[in-house]
C-alpha cells in the first residue's frame, strides 16, 4: 500500500490518498492544540501513543459489533484505514457534567447524567463549533433526518461499550467527541480517532485527568505522562511489546 497525495491537513493528523482508492493512510503527529487551534506544541510521541490507543478501541468496538474506519496499523503513528466521506459534525456524548456544559447552562461540575447527553456540534473551527440542532443539520444540508437517527443511536452503544471497557482499566469516561462518515453505499461508520485527545478521562480512585485537559489547563509537563498511562492500562502486554512505546 503506498501514500499518495494529502487529501486533509489536520491540526493533528495528516490524511492521505493511496494507490487503492478506498483507502486512506492517516498519519497520527506529534501535534497537541487548544483553543480552535490557538496553542499549539509538539510533544514527543503524542501520535504514536493516540494512533496505538485509537486502534485498540475502534478494535474493542468491532468485536462489539460496531462498525469503525479502522483497518489497521501500518506504523506505530500511521493507520491505514477505510476511504469515508465525512459528516462534519462532532458527536459529544457526556456521563458526567463538565467543561462547556457547565460554563454554558446552570449545572453544577460533576453531576451524573443518565441517561447520558449526546450532543451535536459543527465542526468548523472558523464559526467555532456552534452547537447544532435537527432544523440547523437539516437546513445545512449536513444529514438526513435518518442520519441523525442513526448517529444518535451509534453514540449511545459506543458510550456502553467504552464505559465498560475504560472502567476495567480503573478509569471513568466523563466525555467524548466522535466522528461519522459514509462509505460508498451510504452506510454510517465510525471514523477520526478515540484517545486522550477526544475524551475526559478521571482515575477512578483518585479522580485525576488523563487527558488533553491538562493540556487545556496549562499543565503540559504532564500531559504525556498520563496519555501513557492510558496506554500502559488499556494495552494487554503483548500488545505492548510488540509497540515499545
Ligand atoms: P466540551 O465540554 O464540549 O468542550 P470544552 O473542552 O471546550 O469544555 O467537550 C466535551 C468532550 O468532547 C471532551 O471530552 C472533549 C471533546 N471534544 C473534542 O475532542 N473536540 C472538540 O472540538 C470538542 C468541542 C470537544
Amino acid at each position: 500500500m503506498e501514500r499518495k497525495e494529502l487529501i486533509n491537513g489536520g491540526k493533528v493528523k495528516s490524511v492521505y490518498n493511496t494507490t487503492d482508492e478506498d483507502k486512506v493512510i492517516i498519519e497520527f503527529r506529534d501535534d497537541m492544540t487548544a483553543g480552535d487551534g490557538e496553542r499549539k506544541e509538539v510533544m514527543n510521541k503524542k501520535g504514536c501513543l493516540n494512533a496505538v490507543i485509537s486502534s485498540k478501541i475502534f478494535q474493542y468496538l468491532e468485536s462489539k459489533g460496531i462498525k469503525t474506519q479502522f483497518i489497521e496499523l501500518l506504523e506505530n503513528n500511521v493507520m491505514l484505514a477505510q476511504k469515508l466521506d465525512m459528516i462534519p459534525i462532532e458527536v459529544i456524548v457526556r456521563n458526567i457534567a463538565t467543561g462547556s456544559l457547565v460554563r454554558k447552562y446552570p449545572i453544577e461540575d460533576g453531576t451524573k447524567l443518565d441517561p447520558p447527553i449526546v450532543q451535536m456540534d459543527y465542526k468548523d473551527d472558523e464559526f467555532h463549533d456552534p452547537m447544532l440542532n435537527y432544523s440547523i443539520i437539516k437546513a445545512l444540508g449536513i444529514a438526513t433526518q435518518d442520519e441523525i437517527d442513526i448517529l444518535v443511536e451509534l453514540a449511545g452503544k459506543v458510550n456502553d461499550a467504552l464505559r465498560e471497557f475504560f472502567d476495567q482499566a480503573g478509569i471513568i469516561l466523563v466525555d467524548f467527541k466522535i466522528e461519522f462518515g459514509r462509505d460508498e453505499e451510504g452506510n454510517i461508520i465510525l471514523g477520526d480517532e478515540i484517545s486522550p485527545d477526544s475524551c475526559r478521562l478521571w482515575d477512578k480512585e483518585t479522580l485525576e485527568m488523563m487527558d488533553k485537559e491538562l493540556f487545556r489547563k496549562g499543565k503540559d509537563d504532564e500531559v504525556m505522562d498520563a496519555y501513557l498511562e492510558v496506554y500502559n492500562r488499556v494495552l494487554s502486554d503483548d500488545d505492548k511489546s510488540k509497540y515499545g512505546l
